[in-house]
């Protein structure tokens, strides 16, 4: 017999894949992220930006688990992960690419895009390279995953390549293709044109604008104005650890508090 098919969502309500409730996290006397309350819908792509040291990173912490928080809430797709440490939220979907990300400098780029898809598997990477021929089938798999997820960044013709030679803009993407090999449902990306010529911003424009046509939802964190309003639907604007603006960016580019925020800086 067929199972019942689940009830639709009416429209009006999105469906949320990340909701922060309360989020506080503090080092010392220095509220980080300060009362933050965000929900993230499915297939969006939010852009997180402030100025230097506004919490921007913090709260990126805060929902992959790099950071645990000392109060409030942290679900995803209705899971309270608040407690859970990285590797599970890991593995329930969530992916981060980080501001500075080094490869594994001896692998080619194919093997790099791989270590991502490990994170899903029962044995890590290290282990797999010393894995039994019995066991080829998960390493199949792995490298599919890996390939596939260098085809959609625009990475698949240097598969072949060491990691160590390429460019810093191609370094990226790979960072970028290493978190889509996990499958995540929510991807994480701290500040990932930063260092990157024009050119390079575009290819990466260009890749992430594909991955949310296919439906992943992100959250970015950026400063470039040009680079956010290319790519989100929405910019949050943190200053100080709290949300100061939440809106479409030219909504945010005319806030008077945002304009405040980022007065003597010229990053806006
Ligand atoms: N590990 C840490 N230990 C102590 N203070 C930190 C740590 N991480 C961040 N901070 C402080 O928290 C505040 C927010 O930092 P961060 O989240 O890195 O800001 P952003 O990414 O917006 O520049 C800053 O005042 C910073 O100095
Ligand atoms: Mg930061």
């Amino acid at each position: 017999m067929a199972a019942a098919s689940p009830p639709l969502a009416p429209e009006t309500e999105p469906q949320l894949v990340c909701e922060l409730t309360g989020v506080t996290k503090a080092f010392g006397a220095v509220r980080a992220v300060d009362d933050v309350s965000l929900d993230i819908a499915a297939g969006s792509l939010t852009c997180l930006i402030g100025p230097n040291g506004a919490g921007k990173s913090t709260l990126l912490g805060c929902i992959s688990g790099f950071h645990f928080v000392d109060s409030g809430v942290v679900q995803i797709e209705g899971h309270d992960v608040s407690r859970w440490p990285p590797h599970r939220r890991a593995r329930h979907g969530l992916a981060t690419v980080f501001q500075t990300t080094r490869p594994l400098a001896e692998l080619d780029v194919l093997d790099n895009a791989a270590v991502g898809a490990h994170v899903r598997s029962r044995t890590g990477f290290v282990e797999s390279m010393l894995r039994p021929p019995w066991q080829w089938r998960e390493q199949h798999r792995v490298r599919l995953e890996a390939r596939e997820a260098l085809a959609i960044i625009g990475l698949d013709e240097r598969a072949n390549d060491p990691a160590a030679v390429l460019p810093l803009g191609q370094l990226r993407l790979l960072a970028v293709a290493r978190a889509l090999a996990q499958r995540p449902s929510v991807l994480l990306l701290d500040e990932p044109a930063a260092g990157l010529r024009a050119g390079e911003k575009t290819h990466l424009v260009d890749a992430l604008r594909t991955l949310s046509g296919r439906g992943l939802t992100m959250v970015l964190v950026e400063h470039d104005m040009q680079f956010v309003g290319a790519l989100a639907d929405r910019v949050v604007v943190l200053d100080r650890g709290r949300v100061i603006a939440d809106g479409t960016p030219a909504e945010v580019r005319d806030d008077p508090q945002v304009i405040a925020a980022y007065l003597g800086s010229t990053t806006l």
